[in-house]
C-alpha cells in the first residue's frame, strides 16, 4: 500500500468493532440457551475464524451485514467437529477454545497459521492439565493441539503472566468443573469474559486480581451491541496527535477501564483528548475527540502494561514524534504476539530515521528527530502494519506498507477511514 504524508486528518469516524468482545459474544452465545444477537460485530478475519469453529461444532450462526445471530446450544450442547478446528491467526480463538473444549464430551483438534504455530500454548495447557484435562500439543506446547474432553475439577491457580486469554480459558473450563476455580492474576487484564458471562447469568466474582468461578448449570443468550475497539481507535488517536492540523472525533469507543491505559499514557505525554461518555450497558463506551498536540516522552511499565498491551506498537510511533525519551518496560509479552513486536518496531522505526533501542522487556525511544518515509514491512502482523501506516502519514516523503493485507485480521476498512479523514 502506497502512503503519502498527510496535510491533516479531520472528521468524525467509527472505528472497527471490538475484537475481544466480538469473539466472546460468539463463544458465550454458542454455549448459552436461546438466541444471542450481536450488533456491530467485527467482520475481521480473527472473529470469522471463531464463527467458523463454532459452526463446525454444530452451532447455527447467521451473518447479515454487521449483525451476527447465534442460536445457542446450551452449556452441554456443542458437538464434535468432523474436521480440524482452524483458528487462523487468532490467539484468542486458540487459547479460549482450549479452555472451553477441555471439559466437553468429545475430542477436538486445533491448529492455526504459521504465526499461531509459534505462539506458546503451554501457559494454557499446564493449568488445564492441573484441572484434569487431557491435552496433547506438538513439540511440548504448540499447535496442532489435540484435546480429549474429560471431566475437570476446580483448582486454585496463580497465572505466571497477566494474560486475559489465559484467564479466560480457565474461566471457561471452570464453568464446567467440579467445585470452584480460583484464578490469581499478577496484574489486572481485560475482563470482558467475566462481564459477559455474568451478563448471561453466570457466577464469576472478582476481587482485586482474584477471580472466583462457580460452575454453572446454564447461561442465557442476550442481545449485545459491540462498541468500537479502543485498540483500533488507538491508531487514529495517535494519527490525530502527530499529523499537524488534525482534529478527529472517534465515535462510540469501548472504555472498559481494563483497556484504557493508552488514554492515561497519551494524556501524560501532553495529548489533547476529550472523552464524552455514553450510557453503556455491560461495557462502558464513549466518543473520543483528539487534536494535534506537542507530545513529550514518558515511561510505560508495571500495571499499565496489560491495560495497553496491544497499543504498544502505536505508542512507540507516538514516542518517536515526542520530545525526549520514552521507556517501555515490563512488556516482554510483546515478543510472543502475532510477531515479535519489540524487534519488529525497532527495525521499522529505524528505517524511518528514529532513534530506538530494543531492550529485554521493551524499548527506549529518543523522540523528536525528523522522520522520513520508507518501505515498511508488516511481519504479517496487523498492528505493525497499521502502526507504520500511521507513521507514514506524519513522516516526510512517501512510504509503502508491504504485505498490508494482514490488517483485515482486526480492521477491514482501515485505509478507507484514513482516506475519509484526509484534508483536501
Ligand atoms: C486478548 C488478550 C491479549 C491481547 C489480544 C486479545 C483477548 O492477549 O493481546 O490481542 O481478547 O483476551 P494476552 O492474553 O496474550 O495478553
Amino acid at each position: 500500500m502506497e502512503m503519502k504524508a498527510s496535510k491533516g486528518l479531520r472528521g468524525t469516524i467509527d472505528v472497527a468493532p471490538d475484537k475481544s468482545i466480538s469473539h466472546r459474544a460468539v463463544m458465550m452465545g454458542s454455549i448459552a440457551k436461546g438466541t444471542t444477537r450481536i450488533n456491530n460485530f467485527l467482520m475481521g478475519e480473527d472473529c470469522l475464524s471463531t464463527i467458523d469453529c463454532f459452526r463446525k461444532m454444530g452451532v447455527p450462526v447467521k451473518i447479515e451485514e454487521s449483525i451476527v445471530t447465534v442460536t445457542g446450544k446450551g452449556l452441554r450442547g456443542l458437538q464434535e467437529s468432523k474436521e480440524l478446528l482452524y483458528t487462523g491467526n487468532s490467539g484468542t480463538t486458540t487459547r479460549l477454545l482450549c479452555g472451553l473444549l477441555a471439559p466437553q464430551k468429545f475430542t477436538s483438534v486445533l491448529d492455526g497459521d504459521a504465526s499461531i504455530r509459534k505462539r506458546p500454548m503451554n501457559r494454557v495447557i499446564n493449568p488445564l492439565k492441573e484441572m484434569g484435562a487431557k491435552i496433547m500439543a506438538r513439540d511440548g506446547g504448540f499447535t496442532p493441539i489435540t484435546i480429549e474432553g474429560t471431566a475437570l475439577k476446580g483448582v486454585e491457580y496463580a497465572l505466571p503472566v497477566a494474560s486475559a486469554q489465559l484467564k479466560s480459558a480457565l474461566i471457561l473450563a471452570g464453568l464446567y468443573a467440579e467445585g470452584e476455580t480460583l484464578i490469581l492474576e499478577p496484574k489486572s487484564s481485560r475482563n470482558h469474559t467475566e462481564l459477559m458471562i455474568n451478563g448471561f447469568g453466570g457466577n464469576i466474582s472478582t476481587e482485586i486480581n482474584r477471580i472466583t468461578v462457580k460452575p454453572t448449570e446454564e447461561l442465557y443468550g442476550h442481545e449485545i451491541t459491540v462498541p468500537g475497539d479502543i485498540s483500533s481507535a488507538a491508531f487514529f488517536l495517535v494519527a490525530g496527535l502527530i499529523v499537524p492540523g488534525s482534529e478527529i472525533r472517534i465515535k462510540n469507543v469501548g472504555l472498559n477501564p481494563t483497556r484504557t491505559g493508552i488514554l492515561d499514557v497519551l494524556k501524560a505525554m501532553g495529548a489533547s483528548i476529550a472523552i464524552e461518555e455514553n450510557q453503556g450497558e455491560i461495557e462502558p463506551s464513549g466518543d473520543l475527540i483528539v487534536k494535534h498536540s506537542a507530545l513529550k516522552g514518558t515511561e510505560i511499565g508495571g500495571d499499565l502494561i496489560p491495560r495497553l498491551i496491544d497499543e504498544l506498537p502505536i505508542l512507540a510511533v507516538a514516542a518517536a514524534f515526542a520530545e525526549g525519551t520514552t521507556v517501555i518496560k515490563d512488556a516482554e509479552e510483546l515478543k510472543v504476539k502475532e510477531s515479535n513486536r519489540i524487534d519488529a518496531m525497532e527495525t521499522e522505526l529505524k528505517k524511518a530515521g528514529a532513534q530506538v533501542r530494543a531492550t529485554e522487556d521493551g524499548m527506549i525511544i529518543q523522540g523528536g528527530s525528523p522522520l522520513h518515509g520508507a518501505d515498511f514491512e508488516s511481519y504479517h502482523d496487523h498492528r505493525i502494519a497499521m502502526s507504520m501506516a500511521v507513521l507514514a502519514l506524519a513522516a516526510e516523503g512517501d512510504s509503502k506498507i508491504l504485505n498490508h493485507q494482514c490488517i483485515n485480521i482486526s480492521y477491514p476498512g482501515f485505509f478507507d477511514t484514513i482516506t475519509s479523514l484526509q484534508n483536501r
